[in-house]
């Protein structure tokens, strides 16, 4: 027998038993003529204590970190207590240990804080994963995991797995490609989610489905974002927006409870995108913390009053006026302000300037813009910014898109200043009343903002139908009554991240054909691509709707981290590449034969 107990598991109360141990070598300290050794499993660390004749036995069979031994002992009460590890009461007296296997030096030292560089530790991810940083992100994954599969399981949903090798699907992103070697020149997609297929379970009658299932998408990588990445992806048969929202509110505070024993007792705060973007400047705010933007001036049009006899440039030739104003700030030095200054014009950032106004906790103002303003003008701006005594005003002015980015970065950077975003305190936040349609500018047509299947809300579908989604002018498409039209559809934010996405689908095949229509698809195209929907849609499909949650991202939330690479067990990086196993890879001349493809590479 290897072991009877794990390294995590022996107390005061198992003392005097014979036990046998395995695990790794953490470390190994020589004391005179004893040796100390900590030896480490999935469940911790215990000290072994290896008497005079075995620290002997040493010299001839030489330890290193890292090597796998299995040893036997009797538990026994340490004269020097560790209170920092749970079996730091015991040590194990060995009376006989064996080299199961030798170990090379790690590249970097395995544990907490290892001097390993985050290259070589993603080299060497299994050994990596040995360290209890990262091991704890598992485990807490796998609790997420678990908490979503007893309460979809609870709630009737059934787990239902969804080919890989499919058609594209269009979710936004590239396809990542498989060649068919027995189909040549044909190719599948792997699937960016596995959205039509939940929808055709909605038409079989599996009225509530759920996935835990991955994803693939070739897009521009971030610490939120992998080429391959998993969802909890649910959809759901005979429901509203609702329904929707109350069942899946209901899954994340019951992962809460379970994975972190939270109590989220209040109803989820519900905003309008409209809203999010009016306030906060983007739909997925933050709302751990209020700090809500003045809109002065809004795609040319003066929302405060005051600007309209300025002489200040700047303020007159801008498309978009946004401030916010940070409290306790005001006493802000030069040097201060001028980082601020720095800061938004990185690139970023990419604004030309900032502007500020101290409102001084007396009483009195000071801007960087006194040239123009005087006291009773800047006291009017400051009202107006919904500023108090001791408020450090930071004004940006340009383009409205940008503008608006730039001020929700803003927003986050001065309340990461401010320390209002703590890793430990969770809002969540469903945002909304999504536009169903956006404008790319490239094409001078219209996009699918979720997804083409994503219903309009009920009051739009006379517009959507009744109206040419061609945009003649497109100087002003934000005329066109398509601009207008609302998505059923709905996002989950988490801390400002955007944790989860869905919608109610079309379901009748004329709205779905006027939707693929609408976004420029002929019919023929819409049939090569969707004719398996379309036809389905004409055999009784339910009315019905879902969401799918970025699973990585929740867990890396709930860990408390930024980047979800640390919650999954073999990540790529940045570029896409796998750098343990070395992918992607070239492949060799006789699998490109088979596949009848040739590389004309650039
Ligand atoms: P959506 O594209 O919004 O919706 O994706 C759902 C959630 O998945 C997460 N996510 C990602 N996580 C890591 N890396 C990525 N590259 C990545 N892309 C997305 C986000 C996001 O909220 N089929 C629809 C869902 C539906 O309509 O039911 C879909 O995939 O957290």
């Amino acid at each position: 027998m290897y072991r009877t107990h794990t390294c995590g598991e022996l107390r005061m109360n198992h003392l005097n038993k014979e036990t046998t141990l395995a695990g790794w070598v953490q470390t190994i300290r020589k004391f005179g003529s004893i040796t100390f050794i900590d030896l480490r499993d999935r469940y911790g660390i215990t000290q072994l204590l290896l008497n005079e004749k075995l620290t002997e036995q040493l010299d001839n069979t030489p330890l290193g970190r890292e090597f796998v031994i299995t040893v036997k002992g009797k538990v026994s009460e340490r004269s020097n207590k560790n209170i920092n590890i749970p079996t730091g009461d015991i040590e194990i007296l060995v009376s006989e240990f064996k080299v199961l296997n030798k170990s090379a030096v790690p590249p970097f030292t395995i544990q907490d804080d290892t001097d390993g560089g985050e290259d070589i530790r993603m080299k060497y991810r299994f050994l990596d994963l040995r360290r209890n940083a990262v091991k704890k992100n598992i485990e807490l994954r796998y609790a997420v995991n678990r908490a979503a599969r007893n309460y979809l399981h609870q709630q009737n949903f059934i787990d239902i797995e969804t080919p890989f090798l499919i058609k594209s699907t269009p979710e936004g992103a590239r396809d990542f490609v498989v060649p068919s070697r027995m189909n040549s020149g044909e190719f599948y997609a792997l699937p960016q989610s596995p959205q039509t297929f939940k929808q055709l379970l909605m038409v079989s009658g599996y009225d509530r489905y759920y996935q835990i299932v991955k994803c693939f998408r070739d897009e521009d990588l971030r610490a939120d974002r992998q080429p391959e990445f998993t969802q909890i992806d649910c959809e759901m048969s005979f429901v509203d927006q609702e329904d929707i929202l109350q069942m899946f509110e209901g899954m994340i505070k019951s992962i809460f409870k379970e994975v972190k024993n939270i109590d989220y007792a209040e109803t989820v705060q519900r905003m309008s995108w409209e809203d999010a973007m009016w306030n906060y400047g983007n739909d997925k705010p933050d709302i751990r913390f209020d700090l809500k933007i003045a809109n002065l001036k809004v795609e040319g049009k003066n929302h405060f009053e005051g600007l309209d006899h300025s002489e200040f440039a700047v303020f007159n030739n801008a498309e978009t006026i946004l401030a916010i104003s940070i409290p306790g700030c005001s006493d802000y030095s030069r040097k201060q302000t001028d980082e601020l200054i720095e800061w938004v014009k990185r690139p970023q950032i990419g604004m030309g300037g900032l502007a500020f106004i101290k409102y001084n906790t007396d009483g009195t103002l000071k801007s960087s813009f006194d040239k123009f303003f005087n006291a009773d003008q800047l006291k009017s701006f400051a009202e107006f910014c919904k500023a108090n005594p001791g408020d450090l005003i930071l004004i940006l002015a340009g383009r409205e898109e940008r503008t608006r980015k730039a001020i929700s970065d803003l927003r986050l950077y001065m309340a990461d200043r401010l320390g209002l975003r703590k890793a430990d305190e969770f809002r969540l936040l469903w945002v909304t009343d999504f536009p169903l349609f956006e404008y790319d500018e490239e094409g001078n047509r219209w996009v699918a903002r979720h997804h083409p299947f994503t219903s309009p809300k009920p009051e739009d579908i006379e517009v959507m139908i009744g109206n040419n989604p061609l945009i003649e002018n497109a100087e002003k498409y934000l005329e066109h009554p398509y601009s207008k039209i609302k998505a059923n559809a709905y996002d989950m934010v988490l801390n400002g991240n955007e944790i989860g996405g869905g919608s109610i689908r079309i379901f009748q095949r004329e709205l779905q054909e006027k939707m693929f229509a609408a976004l420029g698809m002929s019919k023929e195209e819409s049939q090569h691509k969707f004719g398996f929907l379309l036809g389905a849609f004409e055999y009784g499909a339910p009315p019905h709707g879902g969401i799918a949650f970025g699973f990585d991202r929740l867990c890396a939330i709930l860990g408390g981290s930024e980047s979800i690479r640390d919650f999954i067990a073999f990540p790529k990086n940045n570029s896409g590449r796998d750098v343990m196993i070395d992918a992607p890879s070239t492949i060799d001349e006789k699998q490109l034969a088979e596949l009848q493809i040739k590389l004309d590479l650039k």
